[in-house]
């Protein structure tokens, strides 16, 4: 099954609190970007957002222009749904990461939680941060979260990539400064719990 059917699939039989990666607010996540970009002006991207809360939590601290990106209609469209017309000031794109069209250097900081996990090919992991390199603007900021070391191997009945904080920015390479890192053990509607790193970077001012 093609990746996107497979996200169709998952967001129109599945209820959006009943995934493993659901959290009723992306608590670690908010205060990152809070952190690395407090200027409520600030473009924000959150990519393969899906249906998350993120999107809620940056409205609510008055962030002005967040863009969320997912491989899924389905997944957008729930998130659309339940923000109402909040909604409206967002704005959604309906994309593949490794081949979406960015303007060059059109945000301040690129958001990623358990998407580029997913990506098992070197090909797609160079095309990501290929679209990183465009998109970001010169001394902007990338916070990624992926399973960790201990993570489990598959999510969604699909193959992940595990790593620690020093290969997950060796991924990314020299263009990028790994500022921080944090471990967090993600509770499970289903009540287990998994590693997740995430790494708050920032990419090089020239
Ligand atoms: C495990 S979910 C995480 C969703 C969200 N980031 C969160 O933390 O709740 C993975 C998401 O990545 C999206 N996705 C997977 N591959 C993608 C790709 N190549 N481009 C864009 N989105 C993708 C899926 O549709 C799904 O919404």
């Amino acid at each position: 099954m093609q990746s996107k059917d497979h996200w169709e699939k998952v967001y129109t039989t599945k209820k959006p609190d009943n995934v493993s990666w659901f959290q009723p607010h992306a608590e670690l996540s908010t205060r990152l970007i809070r952190e690395s970009c407090p200027q409520r002006d600030a473009a924000i991207i959150d990519v393969g957002g899906g249906a998350s809360t993120l999107v809620d939590d940056l409205l609510d601290v008055g962030y002005a222009h967040v863009t969320v990106l997912d491989l899924s209609h389905a997944a957008l469209t729930e998130s659309r749904r339940r923000l109402g017309a909040r909604g409206d000031s967002v704005r959604w794109m309906e994309a593949d990461i490794t081949r979406a069209e960015f303007e060059p250097h059109s945000f301040d900081l690129w958001h990623d939680r358990a998407v580029f996990h997913f990506l098992t090919t070197p090909e797609d992991r160079v095309a990501y941060v290929r679209q990183v390199l465009r998109a970001v603007k010169p001394g902007g900021y990338v916070v990624v979260a992926t399973f960790g070391s201990d993570g489990p191997t598959q999510c969604s009945g699909l193959p992940v990539m595990r790593y620690a904080p020093d290969e997950l920015h060796a991924e990314f390479g020299n263009a990028f400064t790994l500022l921080a890192h944090e471990e967090q053990l993600h509770h499970t509607p289903f009540g287990t719990d998994q590693q997740f790193i995430y790494c708050m970077c920032r990419k090089s001012a020239a």
